[in-house]
């Protein structure tokens, strides 16, 4: 019997494509998960792609297979890890590779041909998630606190799940169930820190974020930082890289006139990050404090928990302690949309993202 879904998820950090093997039977559980690095090759020719430039309708018709066969293969290597085949499974939500994201003129592209991962796996392929929500007047995401309100929700606490991934996003899970549920993106996750290190120390993230501990935080320069318009925009909000990029923050570092040496500018971005989130975790909690779960990739980083854990004056949880893994939460929220649009369920919250209504959420590509 086919029961098992396979969601793919690949983020704005391009640090990998993660893929996961679940099952929403009688509740929830993870099988099995797989990990696969973008090849160099592929990450050059994404981030070329989210910034404006020549001949991009070729490049993007040139890529969209190229991501799709990749997402193809990363489903059938965990296929085959898990021993299953395309007869265990029910369906795919892949959500794509953003390149970019700009609601609020009616769009947000992602590239990944579901055709070809139909074609190569022989499963029903659902993507394209996010253009329904749009339609209907949304930010089209966040997405994924429908999933948390689904899966982390509890009658006794008011909760709130915080992902640190290229961007950060929050939802906030009141233990009232008759309150509503909700979520935005609060800006920049990691995104700013991985560009910063990797031109000052080719290195692709700051692990634990020591280097950002070693530095001092700019006050002129957080300051400015913090001026960015999205922090002022009232939600439903979301954003990308198209707001949050290194040319912006080069052009704000061009204003402040003395030196600052690159720890400090590492130091302060994180601090950019933290704030950021503590700033909107206040705003959500209002009456009555939430218990906060960390997940995503900055999860990982313990200097950036630390910084959150002082502006909030208490301490955090990550998502392993309600027993899903930090690392795999995005994965598994696609998975999840996949099984909500094969039940003809809706998959937006119109309260988080702005639409006008639920909706069932992605296309379905059938083998
Ligand atoms: N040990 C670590 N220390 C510090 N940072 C880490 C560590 N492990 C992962 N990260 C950060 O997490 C990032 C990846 O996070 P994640 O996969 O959640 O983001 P993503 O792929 O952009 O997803 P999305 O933006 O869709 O939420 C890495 O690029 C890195 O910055
Ligand atoms: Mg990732």
């Amino acid at each position: 019997m086919s029961h098992y879904f396979i969601g793919i998820m690949s983020g704005t950090s391009l640090d990998s494509i993660d893929s996961v093997l679940v099952s929403f039977d009688t509740e929830f559980k993870l099988y099995g998960t797989h990990r696969e690095a973008i090849p160099s090759d592929l990450k050059e020719k994404i981030l070329r792609l989210t910034q404006p430039g020549q001949s991009e309708i070729e490049a993007l018709a040139h890529l969209d297979p190229l991501l799709g066969e990749v997402f193809a293969q990363n489903a059938l290597a965990l296929m085959d890890k898990y021993n299953v085949t395309q007869t265990h499974i029910t369906a795919i939500g892949c959500h794509g590779q953003t390149l970019r994201h700009y609601p609020e003129q009616g769009f947000s592209l992602q590239a990944g041909d579901p055709n070809i991962i139909c074609e190569r796996t022989g499963v029903l392929t659902i993507a394209d998630f996010r253009r329904r929500d749009i339609a209907a007047g949304g930010q089209g995401a966040p997405l994924v606190p429908a999933f948390h309100d689904h899966l982390f929700r509890s009658d006794q606490q008011n909760r709130i799940i915080v992902n640190i991934g290229g961007m950060a996003n929050l939802t906030y899970l009141p233990a009232d169930r008759s309150a509503q549920v909700l979520g935005y993106d609060s800006g920049p996750g990691n995104v700013l820190l991985d560009a910063w290190i990797h031109r000052h120390k080719q290195l692709h993230f700051d692990e634990h974020g020591h280097w950002a501990k070693s530095g001092r935080i700019h006050a002129e320069l957080l300051r400015t930082l913090q001026n960015h318009d999205y922090f002022k925009l009232t939600p439903p909000k979301s954003t990308g890289r198209e707001a949050f990029h290194v040319d912006w923050l080069d052009s704000v570092i061009s204003t402040i006139k003395a030196p600052i040496q690159p720890e400090d500018v590492q130091a302060t971005l994180t601090e950019l990050t933290a704030s950021s989130i503590c700033e909107d975790i206040k705003r959500l909690e209002k009456d009555g404090k939430a218990d906060i779960f960390l997940c995503g990739g900055g999860a990982h980083n313990t200097f950036l928990k630390s910084r959150i854990e002082l502006g909030l004056e208490r301490s955090t949880q990550k998502t392993d302690t309600l027993g899903l893994d930090v690392d795999w939460v995005e994965a598994c929220a696609f998975a999840w949309l996949a099984w909500r649009a094969v039940h003809h369920q809706t998959g937006n919250l119109p309260d988080v993202t702005g639409a006008k209504g639920k909706r069932i959420l992605g296309g379905m590509y059938y083998p």
